[in-house]
């Protein structure tokens, strides 16, 4: 990447203007963590309320959000898999200690990985020139679960883990909010919160982090409900999908013919592709700048059956993984409900009750212990543990044997009865959306920052910046402090979120504010005195118009989140000072 690189120069400026940078900075920091600046924590917050937007707010009575913890419990992950599977390939070096993640380094090499067994990747690396650092010898490649691992309370004995996916707080409380949601055949629980993967040597630098933000929806339903009402809304939307890594561009489609074909596995994951793609487009990232690529088997999560991986550019050449979609079928229910003991299945009703013939077993105890005294008990207990067939068999042949005793079966009766049931049990299937607050942010920034007049300005959505309204007194004094100040206290009150500056001539206080993606400026001057006007200045056009003090927040709402032009607003103004 050349020092022109977009990507780059948007992560200069992020450094710079206190949107993010590196943790712990003081202390020469960690790779794979990263705060949150005074201008960076309120955008992503705003990002992360686009999301919830579109993806819970929009969608009321369908998707219901919640909150669990970011530590959980061993059994949890153990339940999910995780702890078994969530893990990389690597190799020490055998000499200087160095341990490489297998994928990286052979695919660096240009060795291809896909599909290749843990032993033939050994193969590999074995005839490699050994460590890239020293030359030693690579060791045999082996696993590495990358959950951090923490205990919980004083005893050591009890494990826990940060969470590496919020859906492992979703998935166990199940039961609760299919009760709460009142048994609907489908809806979405979704959860935006922190995770932790413990990567080998996140690569990437800033965009390949160890703890992040993720904004997920579960989206669950009856795998026999082949239609989704929320996709019948979104169907003739188009997607680009991409089936292979290789150089295949990808095509373009509607949802509808999408699924279909078969190309998406189910209408609720399709939904949140469309869902995903509108997201970005909010985000200004345009739509060429984005497509989703079906991850191959041999790449998939332990429990996906279908994974579309959505890209977003970064650069000219340089693409990221900002989210990930996947059909989870029921492994998890299923997964959590064997290993809790806890019926985790949906109960759906039947138009028309299903009529099974059943036995039905009957027997005397009072007989039985006649007969058999003290050996009742096992005796009942045998019974109550044989299945239908072992008892159909034991009543034709006359007997069963219990400790080496035949008990007779003469005192036992079997008849056929027939049994309606209303409905059926049934675990729901899953589709999620899982997006990258983080990553989001970094290709967001990449795409809004533009070029004017040899000046960074940060163009990003007027919706989606904090703050939304810088206030300048031309002067700082003359009372324009005074009444900028008092004009502060009354947008803060109108729920916007201005900044004030009065340091340095306008022209610089301008160009701050461009910088850090401020969309509108309010120039209080000598003017204002006399008619209760100001100035309205654009981030994007420096087009300048005059409004009156008392429309000011109406207009600044209509230009912030309508889509107003400036020039919609007021009266064309001469600039009161030269940018
Ligand atoms: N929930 C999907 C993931 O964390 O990758």
């Amino acid at each position: 990447m050349s020092s022109e690189d977009p990507y780059l120069k948007a992560l200069e400026l992020a450094k710079r203007r206190g949107i993010f940078y590196q943790s712990s900075e003081i202390y020469g920091g960690v790779g794979g963590f990263i705060d949150y600046g005074p201008n960076g924590a309120r955008l992503k917050a705003n990002l992360i309320d686009e999301w919830r937007r579109i993806f819970v707010n929009s969608l009321p009575d369908l998707v219901y959000e919640v909150e669990t913890p970011i530590i959980v419990p061993e059994a949890v992950l153990k339940a999910s898999g995780h702890v078994d599977n969530f893990t990389d390939l690597v190799t020490q070096c055998s000499k200087c200690g160095r341990v490489y993640r297998v994928d990286h380094m052979l695919e660096e090499l240009g060795i291809d990985t896909s599909g290749k067994s843990t032993e033939e990747l050994s193969s590999t690396l074995a005839r490699l020139d050994g460590c890239p650092v020293c030359g030693g010898k690579l060791n045999q490649a082996e696993s590495y679960n990358l959950l951090f691992r923490t205990s919980i309370g004083p005893y050591s004995s009890l494990v826990g883990y940060l969470r590496p996916e919020t859906a492992q707080g979703i998935f166990p409380m199940f039961r609760r909010i299919y009760e709460v949601t009142r048994e609907k055949e489908a809806f979405g629980i979704a959860q935006v919160g922190r995770v932790g993967r413990n990567e080998i040597s996140p690569r990437g630098g800033d965009i390949r982090l160890r703890e992040f933000t993720q904004m997920e929806l579960e989206f669950f339903f009856d795998p026999e409900l082949r239609s989704s009402p929320l996709f019948s809304r979104l169907a003739n939307e188009r997607l680009n999908l991409r089936r292979d890594s290789g150089n295949a561009q990808p095509v373009s489609m509607t949802g509808k013919a999408a699924v279909s074909s078969g190309l998406i596995s189910n209408e609720w994951l399709a939904a949140a592709m469309i869902m995903g793609k509108q997201f970005l487009i909010r985000l200004g990232i345009p739509e060429e700048s984005h497509y989703y690529l079906e991850v191959p088997a041999d790449k998939r999560a332990h429990y996906s059956k279908q994974t579309w991986d959505l890209m977003a550019r970064l650069a000219n050449d340089n693409w990221t993984e900002v989210a990930g979609l996947s059909y989870r079928g029921d492994f998890d229910l299923k997964a959590h409900a064997h290993a809790s003991g806890v019926d985790l299945r949906a109960f759906k009703r039947l138009d028309t009750p299903i009529v099974k013939q059943e036995k039905r077993f009957k027997w005397d105890p009072v007989r039985i212990r006649e007969k058999y005294g003290p050996m009742t008990g096992e005796v009942i207990k045998s019974l109550s543990d044989m299945s239908e067939d072992d008892i159909l068999r034991a009543i034709s042949a006359g007997y069963f044997e219990v400790n080496g005793q035949r008990i007779d079966t003469s005192m036992f009766s079997v008849e056929d009865v027939s049994k309606a049931e209303s409905g059926v049990h049934y675990y729901m299937h899953v589709a999620e959306g899982s997006f990258g607050a983080d990553r989001l942010m970094h290709v967001m920034l990449a795409h809004a920052l533009t070029q004017r007049e040899g000046r960074a300005v940060l163009a990003i959505p007027r919706y989606l910046a904090n703050p939304q309204v810088g206030v300048l007194p031309l002067m700082k004094k003359d009372g324009l402090d005074l009444t900028a100040r008092d004009l502060v206290s009354g947008l803060v009150r109108a729920r916007l979120a201005p900044t004030y500056d009065d340091e340095g001539a306008i022209g610089r206080r301008y160009a701050r504010l461009d910088e850090v993606g401020v969309p509108v400026a309010v120039t209080v001057d000598y003017q204002t005195l006399e008619d209760s006007t100001v100035t309205l200045r654009d981030r994007d056009t420096w087009e300048q118009v005059r409004v009156r003090l008392s429309d000011l927040p109406e207009k600044l709402r209509q230009f912030i989140y309508e889509g107003a032009q400036l020039r919609e607003l007021g009266e064309r103004a001469a600039s009161p000072a030269k940018d």
